[in-house]
Order: structure tokens, then C-alpha cells, then sequence
């Protein structure tokens, strides 16, 4: 598989079998005894204005991804190939210009924000960075205006910027988190479970507060969550992580009305419906133990150790990612 869709016309970021593995070290002469196989060959692409959900447990992968396309992370393999250009291993100058286009947003506002930096210095900080390396030319009193300005578009009072972190409530970090991403206008935002740590009425509050940016600035989003119902109402296109892998993807309704992967499924009984018509006729799949550790590669599929629908040969080989029609991929057995 090369796409999740078949029209890659405005295609803003493409990864391609991108795989990151960790090595793990022991003794005393530091040797290497091992590999976290992290992510492990994944495809993906995100159009210009478009968000792409990218759903699995905790230890699935989501967050190294994020970081290698970041390239916060080295890649083991593959390609980042980002507004038509390779960046998978460019540095200096060329890096510092993508990364401009490319912001992150964490899932824990308090621990990613400096305490000893007012709200107003830590928006600032990335235009002060690119200032200084040469890369954008605001004075500093351009920059202080745009810091303002950014406040008031995510929602904070701009006489909030002599503030420290902790003065602020969950949310409202979240915003300063939020202000800071879009300092320098970026294409691109990777959130990594921006609204886990937060209250459910402030979550969609920031769902929201996304939804308005990314209309104003036509930016488009990585957006990673643990659970489906968070990313159903901001995503476009869903893609379903295990263990280094993705086991499906589609359009959001899609996914939702007939998952394929038993995995999907599985998320997806955790997911209340209103509509009780849908939820009489959904497969109950209670998922029981943790993700296994990836450090070990397993022949098989990925999910056979967990999967309530394996058959024999899922221990075996590992199912190929398919195409069912023009956007609904899945890589499983039963499928084939
Ligand atoms: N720097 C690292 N070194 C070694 N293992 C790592 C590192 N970062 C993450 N891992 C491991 O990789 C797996 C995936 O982690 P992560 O990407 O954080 O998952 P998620 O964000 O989906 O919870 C986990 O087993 C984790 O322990
Ligand atoms: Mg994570």
C-alpha cells in the first residue's frame, strides 16, 4: 500500500513504510540486547486542511510516529516526505524550515510548558528561535503583537502573558500549548492526545477550538487519541494502530459503521452510540490484558494474541494491508 486514498493531489505529508526501533541496551559494556520494534512499517498520507485520526492503546506506536515525523526521532526505515519534499534525513537549515511547517502539540500542557517562562514567552519562543537562525524577520514588536494576537485567537486574554503556567487551568494550558504550535503558522499540527489529561467538558472545548483554527489557517492535523470517541467528530480519516502496525483505516463514518479489523471493533465497543438501532447490531468485543511489549517480532499478526476471531494461520504469516474499496484498508485474514 503506498495511500490510504486514491486521489493524492493535495497530499501535504506521505509516510511510507516508515519503521523506528529502539535499541535496547544491557550489561555493563553497555551492549546492545535487544530491539523495541516501535513502529514498525506504516503508510500513511494527510491532504492540506484534512485531519487524519490516528487511534491504538497505550504502547501502540502513536507517539514515536509523531516524534519521527517530527523528526524529533531517527527513522529506522522509510520515508517523510512533507510539502513534496524528502525530509527523512535532512538537517540544519533544510530541518529547521520544515519543522517551521510542522508543530507538535503535547498531550500533558503542564509537563511540555517551561514553569520558569511566562505564557508569553513560551508562544514567543519558537518565533524568537527562528528569529535568531535567520529564518523569519519579525522585530520584536511584531513579535509581541503576533503573541497577542495568538492569544486572543485561542482564546486567552492577551493581559494573561506576564502569567506562569501554573496560574493557568488544564484547558487554558492546553490553549498556551495550542498558541505556541501556531506561532509560526504551520501546515501541519501533530497533536498527541491534546485533551487525554483534560476534563471531558474542557476536551471539547480544545476539540473545537482545533476545529476553528484549522478552518481560519487551513492547517491540517495528525491527531492522535487513545480512544475512537474522541477523534470521531475532528477526523476525516481514521487510522487504526497495533503494535507498530496499522491494521485499518478508513473515512471516519466508515469506520464506524462497519469496522473490518476485530481490533477496530474492539475500540469501537467501548464506544457509546446514541442511536440504539447501531448499537444492537454491533459486535461486543471486550478486549482483555495490556498491548504486549514490541520487543519481540512475532510472525504472525500483530493482534493474534489478543484477536477473538484468530485462526490458525494469523500466528503464522502476517496479512497484508489491502485496499476493500477506493479509502477502507485493512491488513487481516478474514478479509482475504
Ligand atoms: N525512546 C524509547 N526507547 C525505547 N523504547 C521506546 C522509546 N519510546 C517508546 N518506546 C516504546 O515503544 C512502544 C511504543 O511507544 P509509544 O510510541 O509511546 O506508544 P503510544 O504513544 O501509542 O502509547 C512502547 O512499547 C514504548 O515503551
Ligand atoms: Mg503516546
Amino acid at each position: 500500500m503506498t495511500s490510504l486514498d486514491k486521489d493524492s493531489s493535495n497530499t501535504l505529508l506521505e509516510v511510507k513504510n516508515l519503521k523506528v526501533h529502539f535499541p535496547i541496551y544491557g550489561g555493563i559494556i553497555k551492549k546492545q540486547v535487544g530491539t523495541v520494534y516501535a513502529v514498525d512499517g506504516i503508510n500513511f498520507e494527510i491532504k492540506a486542511g484534512e485531519t487524519l485520526g490516528l487511534v491504538g492503546e497505550s504502547g501502540c506506536g502513536k507517539s514515536t510516529t509523531a516524534r519521527a515525523v517530527a523528526r524529533l526521532y531517527d527513522s529506522t526505515e522509510g520515508q517523510i516526505i512533507f510539502n513534496g519534499q524528502d525530509i527523512t534525513h535532512v538537517r540544519g537549515q533544510v530541518l529547521l524550515e520544515a519543522r517551521k511547517n510542522m508543530q507538535m502539540v503535547f498531550q500533558d500542557p503542564y509537563a511540555s510548558l517551561d514553569p520558569r517562562m511566562t505564557a508569553g514567552q513560551i508562544i514567543a519562543e519558537p518565533l524568537n528561535i527562528f528569529r535568531r537562525r535567520g529564518l523569519i524577520t519579525l522585530s520584536r514588536q511584531e513579535i509581541k503583537e503576533r503573541v497577542e494576537e495568538l492569544m486572543e485567537k485561542v482564546g486567552l486574554s492577551r493581559q494573561y502573558r506576564n502569567r506562569y503556567p501554573h496560574e493557568f487551568s488544564g484547558g487554558q494550558r492546553q490553549r498556551i500549548g495550542v498558541a505556541r504550535a501556531l506561532s509560526l503558522y504551520p501546515r501541519l499540527i501533530l497533536t498527541d492526545e491534546p485533551v487525554s489529561a483534560l476534563d471531558v467538558s474542557i476536551q471539547s472545548q480544545i476539540l473545537n477550538l482545533l476545529t476553528d483554527l484549522q478552518e481560519e489557517f487551513n492547517l491540517s492535523y495528525l491527531f492522535i487519541a487513545h480512544d475512537l470517541a474522541v477523534v470521531e467528530h475532528i477526523s476525516e480519516r481514521i487510522a487504526v494502530m497495533y503494535l507498530g502496525r496499522i491494521v485499518e483505516s478508513s473515512h471516519v463514518t466508515e469506520l464506524y459503521k462497519s469496522p473490518l479489523h476485530p481490533y477496530t471493533e474492539a475500540l469501537l465497543s467501548a464506544v457509546p452510540i446514541p442511536d440504539p438501532k447501531v448499537e444492537k447490531t454491533r459486535r461486543r468485543i471486550i478486549l482483555t490484558g495490556d498491548v504486549p511489549s514490541p520487543d519481540v517480532l512475532r510472525p504472525g499478526c500483530v493482534f493474534a494474541g489478543r484477536c477473538p476471531r484468530v485462526l490458525p494461520k494469523c500466528r503464522e504469516s502476517l496479512p497484508v494491508y489491502k485496499m476493500m474499496d477506493s479509502h477502507h484498508g485493512v491488513a487481516c485474514f478474514l478479509y482475504d
